[in-house]
């Protein structure tokens, strides 16, 4: 099974996650920083302080991405390492150390892939209400700007948001990520002002008028009922609604989903921070969608959720993972025909345009054994199928360019601290040692001959 010659393979990581070095060089606070020091917010206490140390270790990391032959990194700029206080002129020592991460890439012909916001959001601008506030829209659209103009030579590939859903949802909704508020409104409020950064950013950066590829990532899950009744089918169109026509109707029709807003209007949460002319930017084109792909949503109707902090439950649904599937160690369901599912999808009901696979993998339960390996078979297997879907869907006609696999490292997976471990390298957090597991080898080859046995 062949892929297209220029295909791109990579991995993905973002900043918080492996750079560490939080008071570094100038770094302001982000709202991670305040999350994962607060007790009982992240598992066992964790935080991202060191974690995988890349803000130092970039150099070894970056040889080894080129010993294991990948051809593209997909990483995160830290906001306030550039924007200390969220806004106002650059720290240039924040830039020096992207300037070395794209340069090292660069040198190893490694192709650099710049998220500008994977959820670190400077703590000053939470403090002036975050995504709620439509001012960090703008102070968004600054950031990409000045650092477009830094990094524009030299990289690319530029996604705005990283996954608008988990920032509004988890973060304003749920409350389970940070900034760890717990209220429907305030995450459609946040999902708004995520959604119009992203088109005031893309609006800056297209008036460079450079070739670059500019676009945004959406984690996006099919939703199904988890019973062949009639109640489930609606749960399921409900979540839908929320999970990726929330997101996908804005950018690519230039509407917000009518059945989604009713439901909320309905219980009384006021949407004017929807102002004239905002879906107009946020409609901006984009020359390519990443989409992160994990599990489906099986849901089924759960009136009696209303009021708990889980997914979905303002919109009387509840998750439901299928007894028959195989579970990952985050107890996420394997389910890669999902994965056609979504990009078939997009293709037919939104747009025809140029898709990146922009994170996809499994955590699994690693240790090294006696011999010094880590043999995560399972990862191997989970990755083989999901590459195969991906194929399923370019045999349908999708225009798939790239696959990155999360994540490059084992590293600082946010509410659950380090105890999952996504990475195809293994990080020995004590010593900071990695060592490649089997899938990083086994990832290589597929690399290497482009394709599949
Ligand atoms: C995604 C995030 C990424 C990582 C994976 C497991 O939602 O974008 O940072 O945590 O999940």
């Amino acid at each position: 099974m062949r892929f297209p010659e220029n295909f791109l393979w990579g991995t993905a990581t973002a900043a918080y996650q492996v750079e560490g070095a939080v008071n570094e060089d100038g770094r302001g606070a982000s709202i991670w920083d305040t999350f994962s020091h607060t007790p009982g917010k992240v598992h066992h206490g964790d935080t991202g302080d060191i974690a995988c140390d890349q803000y130092h270790r970039l150099e070894e990391d970056l040889d080894l991405m080129s010993e294991l032959g990948m051809q593209a990194y997909r990483f995160s700029v830290a906001w306030p390492r550039i924007q200390p206080e969220g806004s106002g002129p650059a720290n240039q020592k924040g830039f020096d150390f992207y300037r070395r991460l794209v340069d090292g890439l660069r040198q190893r012909s490694i192709e650099p892939m710049l998220t500008l916001y994977h959820w670190d959001l400077p703590q000053a601008l939470e403090d002036l209400g975050g995504w709620t506030n439509r001012d960090t829209s703008e102070r968004f659209a600054e950031y990409a700007g000045i650092v477009y103009e830094a990094l524009s030579d030299n990289v690319g590939f530029w996604i705005t948001l990283n996954e608008p859903w988990v920032s509004a949802w988890m973060g304003y909704g749920l409350g389970v990520h940070a900034p760890g508020h717990k209220d429907s409104a305030r995450a459609l409020a946040a999902t708004h002002h995520l959604l119009l950064g992203h088109g005031l950013a893309m609006e800056r950066m297209r008036s460079a008028g450079d070739g670059n590829q500019l676009g945004v990532t959406l984690n996006l899950h099919p939703a199904r009922p988890s019973r062949d009744r009639q109640a489930d089918r609606e749960a399921a169109r409900r979540v839908d609604g929320q999970a990726n026509r929330l997101y996908l109707d804005p950018l690519f029709r230039g509407e917000f989903p009518e059945d989604v807003f009713s439901h909320y209007r309905e219980r009384g949460v006021d949407l004017s921070f929807v102002h004239d002319d905002d879906l107009v930017s946020i409609s901006v084109p984009i020359d390519f969608l990443g989409i992160n792909y994990y599990f489906r949503n099986t849901v089924r109707d759960a009136p009696e959720e209303q009021g708990q902090s889980v997914p979905f439950a303002d919109l009387d649904a509840r998750p439901v993972i299928p007894d028959a599937a195989e579970k990952t160690a985050m107890g996420w369901p394997v389910e890669p025909e999902g994965l056609t599912e979504i990009l078939v999808r997009i293709k037919e009901e939104y747009a025809d345009l140029p898709i990146y696979v922009t994170e996809n993998g499994r955590a699994v339960h690693d240790y090294i054994d006696p011999e010094g390996d880590v043999d995560d078979e399972e990862r191997v297997s989970y990755l083989d199928a999901h590459f195969r879907a991906a194929h399923e869907a370019m045999d349908r006609g999708v225009d798939l360019r790239g696959y990155m696999v999360w994540s490059f490292l084992d590293n600082f997976e946010w509410a659950e601290g380090y105890s999952k471990r996504f990475g195809i390298v293994f990080v020995e957090y004590g010593t900071q040692r990695r060592v490649p597991k089997s899938s990083a080898r086994w990832y290589s080859e597929v690399i290497r001959r482009n394709g599949l046995e």
